[in-house]
Formats: structure tokens, sequence, C-alpha cells
């Protein structure tokens, strides 16, 4: 098959961005994967792939640093922007550690993309932009008009949801102020088979429900989303030719406690948590828009299988 036009994944080896690396790969796209420290172990999975494929060149590049951006996006038609810190932990400056990356790093990113002429734009957000707003009528599903409200996310200190909103917000004024076409996907809680070797903020949630990380557990309601569903999702905004604004990507709605007893059924020999507590969070978001544009989602019980498989490939549930 012909080979298709440039494109750039900023932060390639996350466990996101590895996906869509693979997926584009495999759909003969010729890819430009940024990476901060293009040497270092924990990439060898993108190391693999470069080597299987004629079509994978890997890039050095930091958000904070626009000319490595625009080297590496240069020649490129189109942009799948998915790096962005994401904190497992409390951080002990947000404002360095994870705001500006994101908010000035998606700048950076979008400024590379106007001087390189990118066609298209797919910039990863998060539900983290959209569900953060006690505005909202508690009985009424959020859609993509929702957003989340910067005042509460800085005064309940939830600094991710705070990055996310502001980058996401900026990229649109952005894109009003240039012209420049961009997508944006908000993906929930995204599980699945991890290809990285270090263990990112999602996958380390259903890691250590596995080996009891977390005791009571608190018996919110969770939205979750399979990896490879979301690399779907993101290159179907892409694609299409009439995808447009933002697309909540989601797939299962599950209680904690639910979702344990699926786990425990499935993997009896793991210490899942016993004990529960109950907390108030009903917020609940739809996808039907992203489903409008033909995206489908695998059975929650594939991802589960999947992703407990993987962690036991790599050792991490020794
Ligand atoms: N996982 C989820 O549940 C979830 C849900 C909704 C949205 N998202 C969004 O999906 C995207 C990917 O998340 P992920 O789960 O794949 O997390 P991840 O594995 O931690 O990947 C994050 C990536 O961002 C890169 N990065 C961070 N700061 C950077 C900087 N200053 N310059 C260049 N690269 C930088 C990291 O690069 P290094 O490898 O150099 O550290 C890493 O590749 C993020 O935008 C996140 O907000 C994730």
């Amino acid at each position: 098959m012909a080979e298709k036009g440039g494109v750039c994944v900023t932060g390639a080896g996350g466990f996101v961005a590895s996906w869509v690396v693979k997926l584009l790969l495999s759909k003969h796209y010729f890819v430009h994967g940024t990476l901060r420290n293009p040497k270092d172990e924990k990439y060898s999975h993108l190391h693999r792939m470069e080597k299987e494929s004629k079509n994978l060149k890997l890039v050095k590049a930091d958000l904070l640093d626009y000319d490595s951006l625009v080297s590496a996006i240069h020649g490129c038609t189109g942009v799948f922007h998915v790096a962005s810190p994401v904190p497992s932990t409390t951080v002990p400056n947000p404002e360095v550690e994870v705001l500006e990356p994101a908010v000035k790093g998606t700048l950076n990113v979008l400024k590379a993309c106007l001087e390189a002429k990118v066609k298209q734009v797919v910039y990863v957000s998060s539900a983290a932009a959209v569900v953060m707003n006690p505005s909202w009528p508690k009985d009424r599903v959020m859609d993509e008009s929702c957003w989340s409200d910067k005042e509460y996310c800085r005064t309940t200190k939830n600094w991710y949801s705070l990055s996310k909103t502001e980058a996401e917000s900026e990229a649109w004024e952005f894109s009003r102020q240039t012209g420049l076409d961009i997508v944006t996907i908000c993906p929930t809680l995204i599980l699945g088979p991890i290809l990285q070797s270090n263990v990112n903020a999602s996958t380390l949630v259903l890691l250590k429900i596995l080996k009891d990380g977390y005791e009571p557990l608190e018996n919110k309601l969770r939205m979750i989303v399979d990896v490879r569903d979301v690399a779907e999702a993101i290159l179907m905004a892409y694609e299409k030719p009439e995808a447009e604004g933002r697309y909540i990507c989601t797939a299962h709605l599950i209680k904690a406690k639910d979702l344990v007893d699926k786990l425990r059924s499935l993997y009896p020999q793991y210490n899942c948590p016993k004990n529960f507590t109950e907390v108030e969070n009903e917020e609940r978001v739809s996808s039907e828009k992203l489903q409008r544009l033909g995206w489908r989602y695998r059975p929650l019980e594939e991802t589960l299988i999947d992703s407990v498989e993987s962690y036991r490939a790599a050792g991490l549930l020794d």
C-alpha cells in the first residue's frame, strides 16, 4: 500500500501515544514520534518499532522547547498532540511540573503547527476538562458543551484537571484566532494493555486495585475506556472530514465495587480490596457524539483481561 503523509505524535513513548504510533504505522503513515530523551531505555518498545518499520522516525523534542517542536513537526501534514504531564501523586510545584508543560506546551505545539502549515491537529484533552463543573445539573448527563470550572479546579487543588482545562480552552482560542484546524478528544479513565515498560498513572489505578493498594476503596463511579479504542477515536478524528469540535471518549460506566467483583471473578488469585467506602460522585458523561462519527468500543472484560495479561508479561504482578 502507498505511504500516507507525514504525521507527528508528541510524547510518543507514553501509554496512549505508543498505541497511536502503532495504529498509525499499521495504516502506513510516516510517523515522527517526539521523545524528551530518545536514548532512554524506557523507550525500547519504540526503538523496536523503529527497527521493524521504515516509517517511524524518533526525534528529540520537549514541549517547552519551541525550536525542537518546529523541527519535529517540519514536513508533517498532521499532528497528534498527546504529551502532557499525568501525575500519579501530588506534585510539589504544580505550576512548573503540570500547568506549564500542559498549557504553554500545547500552545508551543500549535504555533509550530501553524509555522509548518499543518492541515489537521488532534489534541488529546481529557474528561478532566469536562466533569469538574459543580454548576452542571446533577440529573443531566454531561456532553461536550460542559467545561470544567477552572476556579473550582484551583480551589480544590485539582492541578491535573486545571492543566487539561486551560490547555484545551487555550487550544480552542488559538484555533479561533489563527484558523488552525483542531479536533479534541476527551477520554475518561484509560485502561488496556501497556506497550511501554514504565507504569503510567491510569495503569497504576488498576494495578493498585489488583495488589490491594487501595484499602478501603472508594466506591466511585468509574468511566473506563480501552487504550486501543482511544487510539481509534484519535485516528477517526483525524481522518474523518466531518469531525469537528470536542469528542468525549468513554465506554463503560461501572461502580468501583462492581469492577472489583468482575476482576475477582476473572482473577481470584489477586488481592483485590474487600472494603469500600461510599462516596458521592454521580457525574456521567456521554460519548454519543463520537459514536455518531462511527466509533465503537470493545467489551470491558476484554480490556481487563488484556490489561492483566500485559501486566503479567511485564512482571508487574509478581
Ligand atoms: N491515561 C488516562 O487515563 C488518560 C485519560 C484522559 C486523558 N489522558 C491524556 O492522554 C495523554 C497521554 O496520557 P498517558 O496516559 O499516555 O500518560 P503517560 O504515559 O504518562 O504519557 C505522557 C507523555 O507526556 C510526555 N511529557 C510530559 N511532559 C512533557 C514535556 N515537558 N515535554 C515533552 N513530553 C512531555 C511524557 O514524556 P516522557 O516519556 O518523556 O515522560 C509522556 O510521553 C495526556 O495528554 C493525558 O492528559 C490520559
